[in-house]
């Protein structure tokens, strides 16, 4: 039982970009594409046309909502959250380019964790977590965003389950 609630005030700590997370996904059917079209030095796309500027903004704006109602004494929690859930999205979708991964593929872990990561990096200054913690929200975070993408997927709102 305690374990439950220990894992229910880990997320509790990090919902903000949970829900910048998640927004995107249920709420921008189709957008403008944050990287222009444009192709990396290596000729493949820099993001990809998953990333889009609406998108990016409906995430950024829920999470810093999110964090405005959890605590509306700490800003910069919020938009830090926020931010880096949303960065950290990007970045994997980076790697994943890079890596010769198509847009919407999986890539097991960078689909996962890359924004999380992210997320408690730019955060840690204005949300307080150990070392254990900040380890322990990654490695919950994994099978969370699985399950929930599969849901997502059984419900009709995503294309594929993950
Ligand atoms: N989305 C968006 N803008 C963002 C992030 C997500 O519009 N900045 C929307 C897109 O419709 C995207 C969906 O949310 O297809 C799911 O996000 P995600 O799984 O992260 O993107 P993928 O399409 O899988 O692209 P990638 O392979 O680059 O991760
Ligand atoms: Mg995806």
């Amino acid at each position: 039982m305690d374990m439950i609630k220990e894992m229910f005030l880990l997320i509790w700590k990090v919902l903000p970009a949970y829900i910048a997370n998640a927004t995107p996904l249920i709420m921008v059917r189709s957008g403008h594409p944050i990287d222009l079209n444009k192709k990396f030095i290596d000729g493949r796309p820099l993001l990809g046309p998953g990333k889009t500027i609406e998108g990016f903004f409906v995430g950024f704006i829920s999470g810093i909502l999110t964090g405005l109602l959890q605590n509306p004494g700490n800003l910069m929690r919020a938009f830090t959250l926020s931010l880096g859930a949303m960065l950290g999205d990007l970045l994997g979708s980076f790697i994943k380019r890079r890596l010769n991964i198509g847009r919407g593929r999986p890539a097991p872990f960078l689909d996962q964790a890359t924004f999380i990561i992210v997320a408690l990096l730019l955060s840690s200054k204005f949300e307080s977590y150990t070392i254990w913690e900040m380890f322990t929200i990654i490695l919950i975070t994994i099978p969370i965003h699985l399950i929930t993408n599969m849901v997502a997927y059984m419900v009709g709102i995503k294309k594929v389950p993950w």
